[in-house]
């Protein structure tokens, strides 16, 4: 009986029929695993994660190559591992011979920054008997000159302000923001660092900002371990829902998640994760509220109410987050269950709000938000548009990553000629591919207006399993054969639909016709590879203006820097949410009907 491999980052299928060892599998795919020794067992480098499934317990060649704590994650050597049934598998950066691109960058920004924290030098002269003023008092005193007469310190800060100024012989810089002194420190060269994550449900994008030129000094994309419990939101949630206890593992899962990146981020520009004064994280709901620990069950049900909507500031070691003694995380406001505060980041840092001309914003992923901004007002849905743009759900679909088919046109003699990242052997097709080989079949009459394949074209065949195929790479030496069928086409007809039935509600929501939009703007690596004119052919978006369309990356990234740099943009940021209208699609009337036109080839 066959059985199905997924292996994660890159969202890479392979279906066996047989048991093989993880190594030939990921072969099999095309995937580069580090395997120095051929599969032998003695090089220790063809690192495997599992994350769901049956395997036979470590043997005696991986005890000796991994640690207790590496076994315990689950973390195996992939020549040594034996697949006999469906399984789930992350591939560590480490293990592949060329590193997989979680995509980090946004669009650049300029914005002045004005950080929530700041530091402030005091000098102060000793007590004596002729002077008996305790030393939080005169630590106050000294503050009033800098008009911070106002500001609170902790028992605990109070406690090592005291330390402090005896040991650094009564001077002190105190780090603090517009209420507290967060911290005493004796240095006056100190820089003050900032943390943004966006938390992703598959990535989390991490930043190290320095706070005082607003520089991003150093940027990683790592996978969220909370990958481990499914997929996507509702396979978490369900988990949630199963077992309460689930709740604090995946929070857990995601704090220790972002406190790896930190430490790699702060090893790598010479700091500790004590310089960091200050946190900004957003996320989809559900990643918001599970990393706060608000409890999630609502959003698992209808009408998938969140448990809040405005700003927190929680303390970051109360949550597990290693940071600055006394560092806050800020989280700002999510607009609905299924709009989060990566939607308001990514509106923020592509400036709606600002300009009055009209403005669509797109994210695509398994639930793509969308926003329309229009006469003075923005309105976002959110539409369950599923994975297949993310190369899930697609026979060889995979994530925009190295050897990805990012591209693809159809000749005059109906075969395909292929672009693929990273100028590799393809190993599979991600969003932009699979939307570019739906366009030309399309325009060369490969599937008529209801997506259906032409099984009277030559280039046309049966798969194995029956389904009518379009072949898009030949197997040869070290590539494996790729093609496009029926399913695919249908998964992405289904996904497209989605998408464009909450633009079309939107447009109709605010009386604007396609024509009158300025500028569409679309977040992610699916917009980076996307083809827009063959975006428009498929219908994904509805007849623009020409060149209106710009790809900005991972705008939600942008934004968490932005407010995490800015009191400004945290202002701004606010008043955006407050402006932001929720619309539920599901019972917008017609519904039904815009999604049965929006899936038309
Ligand atoms: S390939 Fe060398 S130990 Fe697995």
């Amino acid at each position: 009986m066959s059985f199905t491999l997924e292996f994660e980052p890159l969202g890479i299928r392979l279906v066996c029929d047989q048991p093989l060892t993880l190594l030939e599998a990921a072969h099999q795919t095309g995937i580069q695993l580090r395997s120095e020794c051929g599969g032998k067992g003695t090089c220790g480098k063809c690192h495997i994660q599992l994350l769901e499934g049956t395997f036979d317990s470590p043997t005696p060649i991986e005890q000796k190559h991994l640690t207790p704590a590496q076994l315990s994650s689950r973390l195996r050597l992939a020549c040594r591992t034996i697949a006999r049934s469906d399984a789930k598998l992350n591939i560590p950066p480490e293990s592949l011979i060329q590193e997989q691109v979680l995509q980090t960058e946004g669009a650049a920004h300029e914005f002045a920054p004005d950080p929530a924290v700041q530091q402030v030098f005091v000098k102060l002269s000793p007590p004596s008997l002729a002077d008996l003023q305790a030393d939080w008092q005169r630590v106050q005193s000294a503050l009033q000159t800098h008009n911070l007469g106002n500001l609170k310190a902790s028992l605990p800060v109070i406690c090592s302000i005291r330390n402090e100024l005896r040991r650094s012989q009564w001077k002190i810089n105190l780090i603090h923001n517009d209420k507290e002194i967060l911290h005493a420190l004796p240095q006056t060269n100190f820089i003050p660092v900032g943390l943004a994550v966006d938390v992703g449900s598959t990535k989390l994008a991490c930043y190290l900002v320095d706070l005082t030129s607003g520089k991003t000094i150093a940027a990683l994309g790592v996978i969220n371990p909370q990958i481990s419990f499914g997929e996507d939101i509702m396979s978490r949630l369900g988990a949630v829902l199963e077992d309460e206890k689930n709740a604090h593992e995946l929070q857990n899962a995601v704090i220790s998640g972002i406190n790896c990146a930190c430490q790699d981020m702060c090893t790598s520009v010479n700091i500790t994760p004590n310089s960091i004064v200050d946190v900004c994280l957003v996320g989809n709901t559900a990643m918001h509220h599970l990393f706060l620990g608000l409890p999630v069950q609502p959003l698992a049900q209808s009408p998938f109410v969140p448990a809040l909507t405005s700003a927190l500031y929680p303390r970051a070691q109360a949550i597990g987050i290693q940071a600055m003694p006394g560092a806050r995380v800020y989280a700002p406001p999510v607009i609905a269950g299924f709009v989060g505060s990566d939607h308001l980041a990514f509106l923020l840092a592509s400036g709606f709000g600002t300009d009055s001309r009209t403005r669509l914003g797109i994210d695509i992923g398994t639930n793509t938000e969308i926003a329309l901004q229009s006469n003075n007002r923005i309105v976002s849905v959110s539409t369950a548009s599923g994975p297949a743009f993310e190369g899930a759900h697609i026979r060889f679909g995979m994530r925009a990553a190295p050897g990805a088919i990012e591209h693809i046109t159809i000749a005059k003699d109906g075969r395909a000629v292929c672009q693929v990242i990273g100028n590799q052997p393809a190993v599979g097709i991600c969003g932009s591919g699979i939307l570019d080989a739906v366009a030309e079949f399309r325009l060369t009459g490969l599937i008529n207006e209801r997506g259906r394949l032409d099984k009277n074209s030559p280039v046309i065949f049966k798969d194995s399993d029956g389904q009518l195929s379009y072949q898009l790479i030949q197997a040869g030496e070290n590539q494996r054969e790729i093609n496009i069928d029926q399913k695919d086409i249908d998964q992405i007809l289904l996904a497209k639909g989605a998408i464009r039935a909450g633009i079309d509600i939107l447009l109709d929501d605010l009386k604007i016709k396609a024509e009158e939009i300025d500028e569409v703007v679309i977040a992610g690596a699916f917009g980076s590879y996307m083809n827009p004119d063959h975006a428009m052919r498929i219908g994904l978006l509805p007849p623009i203006k020409k060149d209106c369309v710009h790809a900005v990356g991972n705008a939600a990234g942008m934004g968490a820097r932005m407010m995490l740099a800015s009191m400004e943009m945290r202002a701004r940021a606010l008043e955006l949410a407050h402006k932001i209208e929720y619309l539920e699609l599901t019972v917008y009337p017609d519904f039904p009907l815009f999604f049965a036109k929006g899936i038309r080839a």
